[in-house]
């Protein structure tokens, strides 16, 4: 699509990790309207609208996965290798931010923040990742090509500014930005590195990629709070990320393994 050979994707095979959220939606069909054929692995089985015209024309196809089961990645990848060929690309964006079925003392004070929860969000975070990585990184490795995206957050590299979240304290609520996210995150920089190292003679090159914070309907005074702390004044946009996400993807790209592309309005840089 882009005519450009640098940033040229058609024909390729992508896997999307968490396809049917926000940001995964918006990777699936942005690589799909490049010519790629996108699987999107998820435990969500309902396609959010923007996605419904292409897996009705195949060019994107959900599996139903849980990223923390091995056998279930290993089975779609399978399905997937046989129909499409080895992956050229594998995105690990499928996370939890808070379990969904977190109870109060999720976002209550740090002393008392429920180890179940803790072990929630590191096995969808950062196994569901490892495994991902073993499975379709190592398909990628056995035929010497393939870039991996592993996806982070701003929250992963600094701490939350818990301030920004006063206003849910000033109407009455006990809110403090919960610390297994944060340490989730982290945990993806230094995977991206080893794998970097590890793959690097295989042809399969390993990057993060660092977000911040997405515009999604926000309560207006986290808008203000969260603008006034970032240089370039607003929230970023799935179709920003999707740049990136080309970026890593793509040949324009092909000298980068191990890093750490921060998408964050500045946020890293005061
Ligand atoms: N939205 C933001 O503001 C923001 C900011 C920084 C980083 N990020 C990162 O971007 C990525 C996507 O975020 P989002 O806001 O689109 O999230 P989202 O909640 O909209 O989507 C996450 C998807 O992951 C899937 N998922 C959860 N557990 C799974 C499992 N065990 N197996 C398979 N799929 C599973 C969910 O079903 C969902 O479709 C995440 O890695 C997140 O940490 C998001």
């Amino acid at each position: 699509m882009s005519g450009d050979p640098l940033f040229d994707l058609e024909g390729r095979v992508a896997v999307v990790t968490g396809g049917m959220g926000q940001l995964g939606a918006a990777y699936a069909s942005g690589l799909a309207e490049r010519g790629m054929s996108v699987a999107i692995f998820d435990l969500a089985t309902e396609a959010p609208p923007e996605l419904a015209a292409r897996l009705e024309d195949g060019r994107i196809r959900a599996f139903e996965v849980d990223v923390t089961e091995r056998a279930s990645i290993e089975a779609a990848t399978r399905a997937l290798v046989d129909d499409w060929g080895v992956p050229h690309v594998l995105v690990n964006n499928a996370a939890l931010d808070s379990p969904p079925d977190a109870p109060a003392e999720e976002v209550g004070p740090f002393e008392t923040y429920p180890e179940a929860s803790f072990d929630q969000v590191m096995d969808v975070n950062v196994k569901g990742t490892l495994l991902c990585c073993q499975v379709i990184g190592g398909a990628m490795a056995s035929v010497g090509r393939g870039s991996i995206v592993n996806v982070s957050s701003i929250y992963g590299l600094l701490s939350p500014v818990q301030d920004l979240y006063e206003f849910r304290r000033a109407a009455g609520e006990t809110f403090v930005k919960p610390v297994a996210y944060s340490v989730s995150k982290s945990a993806i920089l230094n995977l991206t590195r080893y794998l970097a190292t590890y793959w690097a003679k295989s042809g399969v090159r390993v990057n993060t990629l660092t977000l911040a914070g997405v515009w999604n309907e926000q309560p207006k005074e986290f808008l203000e709070a969260y603008e006034a702390r970032v240089p370039l004044g607003r929230m970023l946009t799935p179709g920003e990320a999707l740049g990136a996400v080309v970026f890593l993807a793509s040949d324009a790209s092909s000298y980068v393994t191990g890093a750490n592309v921060v998408v964050d309005g500045g946020w890293s840089a005061w």
